[in-house]
This record gives structure tokens, sequence and C-alpha cells, in this order.
């Protein structure tokens, strides 16, 4: 069964995609994310490579996550990556429902699937969740709702509570800016609502909270105190050695 993380700290996942195009440039990157995390006691520090780096990069001061998981554990299954896999490769999380692998088909039954799989490792889960465009009649309160509810459907109140909740608005992925502070803390609260009507009697505030899209090193700290979030998924911005590390020491500072 999946354990629970670490409540306290402030959780900083860098989501690489398919970057870097060789593993002696994801080697450079990653020691110099290692030596920035280091030094950093208040956050927990994880990167989630490509998988053919995955097992490769090994640190104590930076946990790893898989970016996807098959939602089988074995079989003939070309080019899929099982849990076990995730799991002997040294990772102890794992990226679930990302928007991008949404677009390429995932739909919230897959994710669940997904989340199952997992749980049937050690691994943590980190889901994903997200609206594509927001309305002023609140339509995407009910998009996220349907997406939270459906992506989680068979899963235990007690399972909800070991996983990592990642809310990432798909409009401010790999965008210019990214989605206020004050809207970040609104839309924590809606999803801590959505889990408590759906799972009476959860404890939300022990499900760490994650906001995605567009954080860089001078809406991090802003993000994180007044979105009341405990922690940040990172694209781009986990991609050099210099930006990746001023996120980790603000995020340190707060
Ligand atoms: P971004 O990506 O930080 O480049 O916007 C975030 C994500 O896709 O998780």
């Amino acid at each position: 069964m999946a354990k629970t993380t670490s409540k306290k700290k402030y959780i900083l996942a860098g989501n690489w995609k398919m970057h870097p195009q060789s593993f002696t440039e994801a080697k450079k990157l990653f020691a110099g994310i290692e030596k920035a995390a280091k030094t950093a006691s208040k956050v927990e520090v994880i990167v989630a490579p490509p998988y053919v780096y995955l097992g490769r990069l090994a640190a104590e001061n930076v946990s790893l996550a898989g970016q996807d998981i098959f939602h089988d554990g074995e079989g003939s299954f070309t080019g899929e990556v099982s849990g076990p896999m995730i799991e002997d490769a040294k990772a102890k999380y794992v990226i679930i429902g990302h928007s991008e692998l949404r677009k390429l088909g995932d739909t919230n039954f897959d994710v669940s699937k997904k989340i199952k799989a997992a749980l049937n490792t050690d691994l943590v889960p980190i889901v994903c969740f997200g609206e594509e465009t927001r309305s002023d009649d609140g339509h995407h309160l009910d998009f996220l709702r349907t997406q939270i509810q459906q992506s989680f459907t068979g899963i235990t109140k007690k399972d909800i509570e070991k996983m990592i909740i990642a809310y990432e608005p798909v409009w401010a992925i790999g965008a210019e800016q990214a989605m206020s502070a004050n809207d970040v803390h609104e839309m924590s609260l809606f999803i801590k609502k959505v889990l408590r009507e759906q799972w009476k009697g959860i404890k939300v505030e022990s499900i760490p909270l994650l906001y995605g899209g567009s954080v860089d090193e001078n809406n991090a700290g802003t993000i994180v105190q007044q979105g009341e979030v405990q922690g940040l998924l990172v694209g781009r911005q986990s991609l050099t050695v210099d930006s990746f590390k001023s996120i980790i020491s603000t995020l340190n500072g707060l």
C-alpha cells in the first residue's frame, strides 16, 4: 500500500516532460538541483525525469517520480511502464493524469485505473486535475468536479488521503502567466469542498495540494502563501538549475 508523504514540508515537483535530450545533460541538471535541495530542509524536492533516465539518477535529497504509469502491473503492453518498474527505478512518486496525457487520450476512467495501479505499489500518486477554460457561468467548476469524481472512481477515502493532488488549470500550463494567487486559493477551497462532499469525513487538510501552471521564481512564494497550497508542480522552470534553485530557496524561506 502507498505510504503517506511528509505533511509539513513544502513540496516542489519538477516535471521534466520530454527534456533534456541526453543523459549527460540530465545528470548535470539533476546534480545542480541536488545541491540546491541539500540546504533546503523545509522543502521536499521531487524530480520527474523521462523514464530512460529514471533508474540512472539517484540522490538522497531529491525524490524521483515517474511521469506516468500503466494501469496493468505486467504483460504484453508495448511501450508501457509498470508501477513495479517505476518503484524498482527508485521512484517514490508517480504523476498521474497530467493534462498533456489527458489531451493524448487519457480519460478520467483511465486515470482511475492508473491510480489503482499505483496503489498496488508503494508509489505515492500525484494526481493532476484542471479545467481547460474558465467561464463566468462557473462551467469550469462543474468540469473540475466531474473530473475529480470520475478520476477517483472506486478509490476509498483512506486511499485518497494517501495522495497528492496537483491542481493545474490547463490554460495556465506553458503560458505567459500563472493563475493569480487569489484564484488559486478559491480553487483550492473548491477542490477541498468537492472531496468533502464525495467522501464524508475525509481529512482534506492532510492531502497535500499543489498548484501547477507557469510557476516561476517571481510568483512561487505568493502562490503558495496566498493560494494556501502546500507546494508546486513546475514544468519549464525545472529545466535549468538556476530557475529551479530560486524556487527551492523561495519555498525554503517562507
Ligand atoms: P509549466 O508546466 O510550469 O511549464 O507551465 C507545468 C506542468 O505542465 O506541470
